[in-house]
């Protein structure tokens, strides 16, 4: 299906643009902003790039269109035509108009996005999809330039509202440095995919759509009074988070990465109101990830809005810890991710 939805086309004298992009797991987190309508971050963050969590965006201009179309399919096959009421749509149908109004150029475009992973679910599935169909119109509108200058790309994925969906446009490990302005709030690499084949496995909990979106997450966060304490310690925790990386430092970069995922729940858990993002199965993952370690297999988890688990470990690891968290009550399967490319275009 992803084949036949992702092939560059010319049917029927209609081109299709395609672009895929993975998912991404933050090692430090992006949560809260300075700047709501910009995006601006108020921290700097760093990901790795996730193979198995990917997103097949095609842009099209079929004739008889009088309207801009967004439609999702998720990975059971449900299709949906986004609303342009809905508030998350509704940046994307935002983003639509930017990219046309930047182009010059005119014409309804049909866009579709088809997920290979659970969306919603705290699987960053904005991510991969935000970048993936910034990627297609961009191409779609003839700005090809801006596609292949990623720095300039990352900065109109970012325009369409998900910050996490920044770090995707890149491969393996990438900062999005949080910057000052428009121009400088965009995403570096720091190491391509190639760099260090660590393992991500991701413990399904939950499937069903997060509870809190995190755009009202981001909007609260500093409510909390752990916020600032966070922020201001984040640039010595980036900067060992950088050096573990390019070190392959994996007991320093684990450490880190649990470090501040319990930092950020703690935000969330603390904001007003009180956000919780975790369910029994969480703590259950959780509690395995700490048992193996006490075992010396070296496994750490992080957790980004959602309930479901990212368990890191190394790729000698990953054979005992993906046994050990799959059988595990509230785990009803686990994906498998190891670094992955930046946005693509598929032909
Ligand atoms: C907790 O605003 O990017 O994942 O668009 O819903 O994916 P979505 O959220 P976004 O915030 C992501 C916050 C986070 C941490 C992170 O990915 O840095």
């Amino acid at each position: 299906m992803d084949r036949q939805l992702c092939t560059k086309q010319i049917t029927a004298g209609i081109t299709t643009y395609v672009v895929r992009a993975f998912a991404n797991i933050a090692f430090i987190k992006y949560w809260g902003r300075v700047d709501h309508n910009l995006f601006l971050p108020a921290n700097s963050s760093i990901s790795m790039t996730v193979s198995g969590c990917a997103t097949t965006a095609s842009a099209s201009f079929p004739s008889e269109s009088d309207a801009d179309i967004l439609i999702m399919r998720s990975s059971s096959g449900k299709t949906t035509v986004l609303s342009p009421e809905d508030r998350k749509s509704c940046a994307l149908y935002a983003h639509i108009k930017r990219i046309r109004d930047a182009s010059g150029r005119t014409g309804f475009v049909t866009v579709e996005a088809a997920n290979n992973f659970p969306s919603d679910a705290g699987l960053a599935s904005s991510a991969s999809s935000f970048c993936a169909i910034t990627g297609a119109l961009l191409l779609a509108f003839g700005l090809r330039d801006v596609f292949d200058d990623k720095r300039e790309l990352s900065r109109y994925v970012r325009l369409a509202g998900s910050g996490s969906a920044v770090r995707s446009v890149y491969g393996g490990f990438v900062q999005w440095n949080k910057g000052n302005s428009c121009e400088t709030s965009v995403a570096e690499q720091l190491k391509n995919e190639y760099h260090w084949d660590l393992v991500d496995l991701i413990a399904i909990v939950e499937t069903k759509k997060k509870k809190y979106s995190s755009s009202y997450g981001h909007e609260i966060a500093d409510t909390s009074p752990f916020f600032t304490q966070r922020i201001s310690r984040i640039s010595d925790r980036l900067g060992m988070v950088r050096h573990a990386i390019l070190e392959k430092d994996f007991t320093q970069l684990g450490e880190l990465i649990e470090a501040d995922s319990n930092c950020m729940h703690t935000v969330m858990r603390t904001s007003k109101p009180s956000l919780n993002y975790w369910n029994d199965g969480t703590q259950e993952v959780m509690r395995e990830v700490q048992k193996l370690r006490n075992k010396g297999v070296e496994a750490y988890f992080t957790i980004d809005a959602g309930a479901n688990v990212h368990v890191l470990c190394q790729l000698q690891d990953a054979l005992s810890v993906h046994e050990a968290i799959q059988k595990l009550d509230h785990v009803s399967s686990v994906i498998i991710n190891k670094a992955a490319k930046g946005a693509q275009i598929l032909s």
